[in-house]
């Protein structure tokens, strides 16, 4: 049983993107599955559940919205699943926190780039509270997400970047910028189910290595 919180302030990095992708998968693997949808302006994930439901797929995945009795319904449901997923929205507000306080994995996509750069600097802030807070060793993984193919150098000082913070963060697989994950967003799948004419090879690839590391590492 591992409760996994997809973490960033920023918006737009990929929150969504590596949640949806996360309970997908696991749901493949024949787990039950809970994806809480923490972001209450904006409910991609409860959407995806919802597309997902249409898709023809096993049910064992359910997506919800949060309220503001949330974390107690973490612990609650803990019992009864497998695995937790929760999707947080772009602040580091009352969702958020409570997200990193129940979660044992804090997955942090960042994009290329100084400003998220800097935003990282904010998260680890949050991290070595919540590592502080309790006995239980509690895992942070950055990584960098959706990174054009013809970026190399940019990069490279991004992957520095978490790797200088090496006592908050391990460094997860780069994620590349590719139409399985948008097509995925889509059809209510993780890249792992999308149907043959869709699948990609890179993509299963690398989201696999990122899923080793989480619940392997
Ligand atoms: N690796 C990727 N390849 C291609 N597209 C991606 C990838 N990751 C994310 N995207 C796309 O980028 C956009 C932003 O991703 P997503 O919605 O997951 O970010 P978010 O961090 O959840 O945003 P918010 O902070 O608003 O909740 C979406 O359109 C998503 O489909
Ligand atoms: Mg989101």
């Amino acid at each position: 049983m591992t409760i996994v919180a997809v973490v960033m302030q920023k918006g737009g990095v990929g929150k969504t993107m590596t949640a949806t992708n996360v309970a997908g998968t696991l749901a493949m693997q024949g787990n039950s599955v809970r994806l809480y949808d923490a972001n209450p302006y904006q409910s991609s994930s409860y959407q995806w559940g919802q597309v997902r439901i249409d898709s023809g797929v096993p049910q064992n995945l359910s997506v919800v919205r949060v309220d503001q009795n949330y974390g107690h319904a973490v612990t609650a449901d803990a019992p009864n699943f497998d695995h937790i997923v929760i999707d947080c929205p772009p602040n580091l507000d009352m969702e958020t926190r409570v997200a990193m306080a129940v979660a044992d994995v804090i997955l942090i996509p960042l994009r290329v780039g100084q400003f998220d750069a800097w935003s990282l600097a904010q998260t680890a802030q949050i991290v070595r509270q919540r590592r502080a807070s309790v006995t239980t060793p509690v895992r942070a993984i950055a990584f960098v997400n959706a990174v054009p193919h013809y970026i190399k150098a940019e990069l490279d000082e991004s992957i520095d970047v978490i790797k200088e913070m090496e006592e908050d963060f391990e460094l997860g697989p780069t994620i590349i910028d590719r139409a399985a994950y948008r097509k995925g967003a889509k059809l209510g799948l993780s890249v792992m189910e999308l149907p043959p004419e869709y699948r990609d090879g890179k993509a299963t690839d690398e989201f696999g290595t990122l899923m080793a590391g989480v619940f392997n590492g």
